[in-house]
């Protein structure tokens, strides 16, 4: 087949290949433990469930404008307003079809062909893949475990060229957990501000945080005008399925980012926007169990980790992955996640998954109960004692 040429530049997420290798085994009747995905394993709150069926009833059920329903901007809007301390005017919201589009379109609508995007490596595969299928060059900022995955800012001013025109920065960050600080922040705001550089800062694990607190660099001063924030539903309310999510950005870039979705999903079901507005306005507390559950299993993991031979792994602040050093196994670690799979029935990525920086890591995710996850880690044991 002949296809268009920027087909061959377009990635992936081997987290869905993992996830259908891990279901041909199921079905050849193998017990697989799944800690591959970046999943909650939790359902959807009750009550927003009530609010999606509420707005059917009411007659949410078809198109509404492309960048969201009003009250839905001005609602997610003024949660972005609460929780990182800025304005937000709902004309700076657009709402899509999980945060992802908004990485997307967010990058369609700024970066041309042969300009430099810095992601950070390891990261979230997305960024390098639709950063390469516009033309543009994905630079990775490298994140070391001594600054435990976090952005080091003297290594990012290394790697601006003339040509950098966004750096996308994810705190919580998914594969490491690692967050950034308000100094950090602080650090890579100077260098996006000294060379009119737009930061996308994407916090879907914003809630997801266990040491210290969630900042946004939205929050420095003058970061707000180059800055477009990724939020959505899908981790803090187990609401992956139901794809809701959104971005804020200044306003004139939130109606070109309105007019590709225009021009793609037409809009995000509106039904599914009141469920989202239900989500904020409604108890809190199912949430905040969700991430404490994940709190705890993070400490079992990383405990558990660090008694196996050859492995260290450091404890996240934040998101709900962990991301050990497997290089002391002496087994590549494309290799283990494969052995880990093919051999003991668990489910993990390989650090590559996430850029050549991740090679000598695995990600195991703690969407899983305790039980699986220790049950899990017994299995990996055996399998580097054996
Ligand atoms: C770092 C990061 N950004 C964005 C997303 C996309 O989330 P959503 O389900 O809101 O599209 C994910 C999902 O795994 C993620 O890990």
């Amino acid at each position: 087949m002949r296809l268009a040429e920027r087909m061959s530049r377009l990635g992936t997420e081997t987290a869905f290949e993992v996830l259908a290798r891990a279901g041909q085994l199921e079905a050849e009747g193998r017990d697989i433990i799944h800690l591959e995905i970046g999943q909650p394993d939790f359902d959807t709150p009750q009550y927003i469930k009530d609010a999606a069926c509420q707005a059917l009833a009411d007659g949410f059920t078809g198109y509404g404008p492309s960048a969201g329903l009003p009250q839905a901007r001005e609602r997610y809007g003024r949660y972005i307003a609460e929780t990182r301390g800025i304005e937000v005017d709902p004309a700076e919201v657009v709402i899509t079809p999980g945060a992802k589009p908004i990485l997307f379109f967010g990058i369609l609508a700024l970066v041309d062909e042969g300009d430099e995007v810095i992601c950070p490596s390891p990261g979230y595969p997305i960024y390098e893949s639709v950063t390469e299928f516009v033309g543009a060059t994905a630079v990775p900022a490298r994140l070391r475990e001594e600054r435990e995955f976090r952005l080091d800012p003297e290594e990012l001013a290394s790697v601006i060229t003339d040509k950098t025109r966004m750096i996308i920065i994810n705190s919580p960050h998914n594969p490491t957990g690692s967050v950034l600080t308000m100094a950090d922040l602080e650090a890579v705001a100077e260098v996006a501000l000294a060379n009119e550089i737009w930061v996308l800062s994407d916090e879907p694990y914003s809630k997801m945080i266990y040491e210290g607190e969630h900042h946004s660099i939205a929050e420095v001063d003058g970061m707000k005008d180059w800055t477009i924030l990724l939020e959505g539903f899908s981790k803090t309310y187990a609401m992956t399925g139901w794809r809701l999510g959104y971005g804020v950005m200044p306003a004139e870039l939130a109606e070109q980012v309105a007019k590709l979705h225009t021009n793609s999903n037409s809009c995000t079901a509106s039904f599914v926007q009141i469920a989202g507005i239900a989500a904020y306005d409604g108890p809190q507390e199912e949430s905040e169990a969700m991430m404490a559950a994940f709190e705890e299993r993070r400490d079992i993991m990383v405990e558990g980790l660090n008694a196996l031979p050859g492995v260290s792994c450091l404890s996240p602040a934040g998101a709900f992955y962990v991301f050990p050093n497997v290089t002391e196994t002496g087994i590549d670690s494309r290799e283990l996640a494969r052995r880990c799979l093919e051999e003991a029935g668990v489910a993990v990525l390989s650090g590559t998954a996430f850029g050549a920086y991740g090679d000598g890591y695995l990600r195991l995710s703690s969407a899983n109960s305790i039980e699986n996850i220790e049950e899990a880690i017994g299995r990996i044991g055996n399998l580097l004692e054996g």
